[in-house]
């Protein structure tokens, strides 16, 4: 078990070593393991000019999972898109070949009060985007932001997909959904944009090979109007890349903050990367207060997905789960009667938690 530690910007270092704290209490001496760490993002820029500096990319071919921080730095924001530290995770995405993006919007029950919907319309919630991550608006050339003949600049995207890509993924949401509540609901934006067209039809020809499996389909915008309607009724949801980014934070909020949210990324094989779904948060950065446990979390898809350690990673899942019902909060999930504690006291918590689980 070979895992590359890309701890890179911001809170993405806080929540980084305490998803590594938790990785070494779960597994303890019970099995060899190695943990390398290597630069990304603006950390990759200060190491070796490069947001994702070649040793970096060839530590993750060579290892069998990544754990990744965040990537992204204030700086950013005076560069174009192709040289933000963020850009870093798109070339390794890519470069694996990582195109099944999980991100599962799962509520605590301990949390149900920490959500921005009411109670009822949240209870219970347990669905799962799967965002496309290696294709469509994000990758699609030609892109750029180039002068025409009378000198007006004209930015400009491409949204693609090729018939493989979408089946690929669309396999990846059936599979997924079977192994759930047998639900997929594919989001797109057919009545506009002929990528969705051709996306649709893709995806209702995979799913008559599932015909176990209810298929329905929603249009992008009423699917974002959906997921804060009435959440329950989602089981998997498949989508474009773009779409996938908006509407995964969109959910983590109903699970009561950003710094819930874990994700694995697949590619045809068992090699993964997990991530917080949040990024670097410059504004917190620092100061002990990031929730780690998006990152806690991610572990724990990482030791199911990749080695195949269900019991480990449940093992995660209930020590979050207890030190919640302790009444443990981090301030962004926090509430009157709980009990305020900072990045490194969950991370301990938690790995301690799991401790207390063993004997
Ligand atoms: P962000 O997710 O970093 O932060 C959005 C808001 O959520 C902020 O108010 C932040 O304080 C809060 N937040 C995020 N994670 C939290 C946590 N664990 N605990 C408590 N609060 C949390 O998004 P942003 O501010 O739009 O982006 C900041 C930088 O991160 C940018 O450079 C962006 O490109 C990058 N980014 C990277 C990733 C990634 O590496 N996977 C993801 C998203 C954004
Ligand atoms: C995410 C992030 C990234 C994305 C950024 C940092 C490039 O927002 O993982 O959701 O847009 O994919
Ligand atoms: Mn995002």
């Amino acid at each position: 078990m070979k895992v590359a530690i890309l701890p890179g910007d911001g809170i993405g270092k806080e929540v980084t070593a305490q998803g590594v704290k938790v990785l070494k209490a779960v597994l303890g001496d019970s099995r060899s393991y190695e943990l390398v760490e290597a630069p990304i993002g603006g950390a990759g820029f200060e190491a070796e000019g490069d947001s994702l500096p070649p040793s970096t990319l060839e530590l993750c071919r060579s290892a069998d999972a990544i754990l990744h921080g965040a990537s992204g730095v204030p700086e950013d924001e005076h560069r174009p898109p192709q040289r933000q530290a963020g850009f870093a995770l798109l070339r390794l995405r890519r470069a694996l070949d990582l195109y099944a993006n999980f991100r599962p919007a799962f509520l605590f029950p301990e949390l149900t009060g920490a959500s921005s919907l009411k109670r009822e319309f949240v209870e219970g919630l347990d669905l799962m985007i799967l965002r496309e991550l290696s294709s469509g608006l994000y990758y699609g050339t030609p892109r750029g932001i180039e002068p025409d003949q009378s000198h007006v600049r004209r930015g400009f995207n491409t949204m693609a997909y090729t018939e493989p890509e979408i089946e690929r993924v669309g396999h990846a949401a059936f599979r997924c959904a079977r192994k759930r509540r047998k639900k997929v609901c594919s989001v797109d934006k057919s009545n506009v944009l002929e990528t969705s067209a051709l996306w649709r039809e893709v995806i209702t020809r995979v799913g008559l090979e599932y015909p176990d499996l209810e298929l329905r389909h929603l249009l992008v915008d009423a699917a974002a109007m959906a997921l804060v309607r009435a959440p329950l009724q989602f089981d998997v949801m498949v989508m474009e890349n773009t779409f996938g980014d908006i509407l995964s934070d969109e959910a983590a909020m109903l699970t009561g903050s950003i710094g819930m949210l874990p994700s694995s990324s697949l590619g045809d094989g068992k090699k993964g990367l997990y991530e917080p779904v949040h990024g670097s948060a410059p504004d917190i950065a620092g100061k002990d207060v990031a929730n780690p446990l998006a990152s806690i979390l991610s572990v724990a898809m990482m030791l199911r997905d990749s080695f195949d350690l269900a019991g480990e990673a449940a093992r995660i899942e209930n020590a979050v789960r207890a030190v919640l019902r302790e009444g443990y909060r981090t301030p962004d999930i926090f509430e009157p009667g709980t009990q305020r504690v900072g990045t490194e006291e969950m991370g301990d918590r938690v790995a301690a938690a799991i401790g207390n689980h063993l004997h």
